[in-house]
């Protein structure tokens, strides 16, 4: 029998898709990696999320063939012991683009406007009526943006940034000319976007080279009145150094939805007021949640089938 393992409830949309060979946890919190390896045992193909640690222990499950994480990141995953033990991994990069790229839009304007920390002030009964002194913030409207990592959720940060007039600057790998044309925007070194940026938002996958690329050089570098946003992964931050840097006041503020040690959150963050805090919602929105259930099945049922899966690692 080819049968699927869900690790958390995941949308109906893409359970009904699996329907009826189906399995779901019935855990409330995410599974340990030894919980997974012992429930999924049997399954032909497990349905992950980024909060499953998965290696060798899973992976080598007797007949498992497929792994599709309900993700774009693949960073929870050994993808060499997947290679070498023939399992076919697969995610949802695409369809989490506009949302991702929406909620970093969003804490760019929550940071720069001060938002919590207003809505805060006024629920403690502090707003005592217009002050010219009150709560200023920073202007976002024709500021300069830097993009570090132009994939598709920078990009799309960047298309929206244009509704603002930004000026765009981006660290990729390679070259991105039709994003350049698009978007006016001009490839830099990270030492450039971290001296001149109003406006940095991360967007990196978390690899060995990406991990604290934004490190207590990178905010020593950066002015005063800039704003750091993470909406990519936690750990291409130093989170200790970032603290240091929002407790000096070296930086404006920072938005982060992402943290390096998930779902823990450095104390330190958690007394300043010049941080925005939110609990890893990038793609939390119904629609695309509900298309990241209904590929990760995809994808599934693909392999199961003996077909090539849309969206291989
Ligand atoms: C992903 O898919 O990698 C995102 O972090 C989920 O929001």
């Amino acid at each position: 029998m080819k049968s699927v393992f869900i690790t958390r409830p995941i949308p109906e949309s893409g359970l009904a898709l699996l329907f009826p060979h189906v399995t779901v946890t019935t855990s409330p919190k995410p599974l340990t990696p030894e919980e997974i390896a012992f429930q999924a045992e049997g399954n032909t193909a497990i349905l992950c999320q980024l909060t499953d640690k998965i290696g060798e222990q899973v992976l080598s499950l007797p007949g498992l063939r497929v792994l599709a994480t309900m993700s774009a990141g693949t960073d929870h995953i050994d993808l060499s012991a997947s290679r070498r033990l023939g399992v076919t991994v697969t995610n949802t990069p695409g369809c989490l683009t506009e949302a991702t790229a929406e909620l970093a839009f969003a804490l760019i304007l929550a940071t720069a406007r001060r938002l919590p920390e207003s809505d805060r002030f006024l629920r403690a009964g502090r707003f005592k009526g217009w002050d010219p002194l009150l709560l200023q913030g920073q202007t976002i409207v024709g500021k300069r943006l830097g993009i570090v990592g132009a994939g598709r959720i920078g990009q799309e940060v960047a298309r929206m940034s244009k509704g603002f007039g930004m000026e765009v600057l981006y660290l990729s790998r390679t070259p991105k000319p039709e994003f350049e044309a698009a978007c006016a925007a001009r490839s830099a070194s990270l030492d450039e976007i971290a001296a001149t940026c109003d406006v940095v938002s991360v967007h990196t996958p978390l690899t060995p080279e990406t991990r604290h690329l934004v490190d207590a050089a990178f905010l020593a570098k950066m002015k005063p009145t800039a704003i750091l946003v993470n909406t990519a992964r936690g750990p291409v931050v130093d989170e200790a150094a970032l603290v240091d840097a929002l407790r000096q006041k070296r930086i404006f503020a920072a938005g982060l939805d992402v943290f390096e040690e998930e779902p823990a959150v450095s104390a330190g963050l958690l007394e300043l007021e010049n941080v925005v805090l939110l609990p890893h919602i990038g793609s939390a929105t119904f629609e695309t949640r509900n298309r990241m259930a209904t590929m990760a099945a995809s994808n599934v049922l693909a392999v199961l089938r003996g077909e090539p899966p849309p969206n291989p690692v």
